[in-house]
């Protein structure tokens, strides 16, 4: 009797036999003192809301809790990427999340024909964890990758490096993947094994690498990895550390031939020097104990530097020159190198370069910010120490 039943709603199009399916995610970004949102892609086209739920161990089904949908121009968006920010938090707080998609069946001029709904598994699973950034908190561990190039036995191994508990959000510091044609690349490249680790409940801020700005699907960026400031570069304050996110283009000049006339960063880069004058004037910066840059492509070589970290130097050394930089933090040349301020550099701060085969396993506290540098197997490699 259920077959027939099911078989007439599937012929009359309101039934579909395959259910809607959460495919990707959800993974936290973009989470700052007061707002987060969480991204999930489903396999049919979708509206989406999240739930939002105190950390209070009271149980997810004791009451109604708030949902929170995404918005553009008055309406509740519909489709198969869903990134649903959420607002009004508290600094240094825990929060409760579930997501759900209910599924469009149809669509006929204004009529819209919705289905079936597919949710986080609460019940089986429990419920996901948003822990907003707090400036006040005492110590704190983050965790840097770069360089991945899509490749998962070394990025399964490198995220040990990620400790429950300990890691408060892992930075991918750029080239996670090689070129961006397509969405799946992304998700294949790292999110999904992200998701698995630990992203669900930690967030990621991606630092975007000379490679994640190639291929046609690139300039999708900020829908997969929306950040604070709806651009690529963007600050964060968490614990003793201002964080400053620089987004240094692509290496080689804006006219070379890889770039098919479509590469204008000398032009962005100095738009972004523009916001970084103000980021540093900033109080909140001011006012940090530790300053830390992350920026994948490091301006160091002296006359064998290419176009891309030479002009980000030239843009950003001046201005963070005079910031007080504990240090920073890159990468793209896939070879560990340490570099002390003014040594070889334009930097008045030292620069740490990490390699392609390992991790940055880092602390902060009142005494400062150790560096450990993890290989694949574990073994840590070099130590740094900043203040
Ligand atoms: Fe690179």
């Amino acid at each position: 009797m259920k077959r027939i039943f099911l078989f007439v709603l599937a012929i009359c199009g309101v039934y579909s036999a395959q259910a809607i399916k959460i495919i990707h995610g959800p993974y936290l970004q973009a989470v700052g003192e007061t707002e987060a949102t969480i991204v999930w892609i489903t396999d049919v086209e979708a509206m989406s809301w999240v739930e939002l739920a105190p950390a209070d161990g009271t149980h997810f089904y004791q009451n109604e809790h708030p949902r929170f949908y995404e918005t553009y121009l008055g309406k509740r968006v519909i489709g198969r990427l869903h990134k649903v920010k959420i607002t009004g938090l508290e600094p240094g707080k825990k929060y409760r999340y579930a997501v759900a998609s209910k599924e469009v069946i149809a669509t006929k001029h204004h009529h819209i024909h919705f289905g079936n709904v597919a949710a986080t598994n609460v019940f089986r699973k429990g419920a996901n964890y948003i822990s907003t950034l707090n400036p006040s908190k005492d110590s704190f561990g983050f965790t840097v990758l770069n360089d991945i190039h899509s490749k998962q036995e070394r990025l399964e191994a490198l995220l040990n490096c990620y400790e429950k508990g300990r890691t408060d959000m892992v930075f991918y510091n750029g080239d996670m993947v090689t070129v961006v044609p397509d969405e799946k690349t992304l998700f294949e490249g790292f999110v999904d094994a992200s998701v698995r680790r630990f992203a669900k409940d930690v967030p990621f801020y991606l630092v975007r690498g000379n490679h994640e700005t190639r291929g046609l699907f690139a300039t999708s960026y900020l829908n997969y990895f929306p950040t604070l400031t709806n651009k690529p570069y963007f600050t964060l304050k968490h614990g003793d550390v201002f964080f400053i996110v620089l987004d240094g283009g692509e290496d080689k000049p804006d006219n070379h031939l890889e770039y098919y006339e479509t590469a204008c960063y000398d032009e962005y880069r100095k738009q972004e020097a523009e916001w970084l004058k103000k980021v540093v004037e900033s109080e909140e910066c001011k006012s940090a104990k530790y300053r830390i840059v992350l920026m994948h492509m490091p301006p160091i070589g002296g006359k064998h530097m290419w176009h891309g970290p030479k002009h980000a130097g030239e843009c950003f050394f001046p201005i963070l020159n005079e910031a007080n930089i504990a240090v920073m933090l890159s990468a793209h040349t896939h070879r560990y190198s340490y570099h002390a301020p003014l040594d070889g550099t334009d930097a008045k701060f030292p620069i740490l370069v990490n390699s392609n085969k390992c991790a940055l396993k880092a602390y902060v506290n009142g005494e400062g910010i150790k560096i450990e540098v993890i290989d694949e197997a574990g073994a840590v490699q070099h130590t740094h120490s900043f203040k």
